[in-house]
């Protein structure tokens, strides 16, 4: 699911998170695991000022295991409650339950205070296209309540899901937009498959992931290719479309597929558990 972003959509999925920000307690924000960083638009932070804050590491399941935990130290560091989540599997869902109650003590010991008794949290969730919101919210609410197509634009009644007696969720989760302007958050979120492979040459991305692989993680990159990657990073390239039988007619081997597919293994995690951005 890609969106194209223009600024109009942008406009309006702004407001449409100005308003529901009013209404809640707690952000709930989805980062990628592979991409801590660039899949994190800091206007948020101006936006979401005195909000209750959760942030989310979603796709664990495709990062390095070592990153995560420094990612996940330093996000509760800078003040967030957070909780490591495989969305598409279900995995560490009901933990961000007890995360989220934990975010809140104070809030609900202040409303006892008052005389508040057993109000609910109100919770939303919010992250950059492809995140995992839709994902995220289907599993944490149930199947009962899913619901799913978040596409900018596209206004909707509000709708609270009752997650239990403490939490109610907005159905609709905000839409933040990644950080455009800098071209390696462009480049990562394209490696990632969050935004258009078309922003960049698939040929340019698989050459720009080996050659992030052959720096960070060569282990897994010779692993991958079944040789070791030396010399320029369109070479490495042109042997593993013979590798893998990529040839076109003529009999010359077609870097296009080759890249393709393994934009493809890389994306599905089938290269490695692997990060792009270290602390
Ligand atoms: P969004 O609402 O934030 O735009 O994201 P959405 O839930 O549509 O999820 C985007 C893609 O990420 C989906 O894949 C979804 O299955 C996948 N995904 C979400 N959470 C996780 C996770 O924790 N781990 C992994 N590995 N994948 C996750 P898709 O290719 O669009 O669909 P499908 O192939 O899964 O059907």
């Amino acid at each position: 699911m890609h969106f194209q972003w223009y600024p109009g959509h942008m406009t309006k999925a702004k407001r449409m998170m100005q308003e529901n920000i009013k209404l809640i307690d707690v952000i709930i924000e989805l980062v990628d695991a592979r991409t801590p960083l660039s899949s994190k638009n800091p206007d948020i932070e101006k936006m979401a000022a005195n909000k209750i804050r959760v942030l989310l590491l979603n796709k664990y399941d495709l990062a390095d295991e070592k990153k995560t935990k420094e990612w996940k130290e330093y996000y509760e560091s800078q003040g967030y409650f957070t909780a490591l989540v495989n969305a598409k599997a279900g995995k560490g869902v009901r933990a961000v339950n007890s995360v989220v109650m934990d975010a809140c003590k104070e809030k609900i010991e202040r409303d006892r205070k008052r005389g508040i008794i057993n109000r609910p949290v109100r919770a939303m969730i919010v992250g950059i296209p492809n995140v995992g919101k839709s994902t995220f919210i289907n599993s944490f609410a149930g199947k009962a309540c899913a619901k799913t197509g978040d596409k900018p634009g596209v206004t909707k009644g509000k709708q609270w899901i009752r997650l239990n007696k403490s939490i109610e969720l907005l159905d609709t989760p905000g839409i933040l937009w990644p950080k455009f302007e800098d071209q390696m958050v462009g480049l990562r979120l394209a490696l990632i498959g969050s935004i258009k492979d078309e922003i960049l040459q698939i040929e340019e991305l698989a050459c720009e992931l080996i050659k992030y692989l052959r720096l960070e993680y060569p282990d897994m990159l010779r692993e991958y290719l079944g040789f070791e990657a030396t010399g320029a990073e369109h070479e490495v390239l042109l042997m593993y479309a013979e590798k893998r039988g990529c040839i076109q007619r003529g009999s010359e081997p077609d870097t296009v597929r080759a890249a393709a597919l393994m934009m493809d293994d890389y994306r599905a995690g089938k290269v490695g558990k692997i990060t792009l951005e270290s602390r």
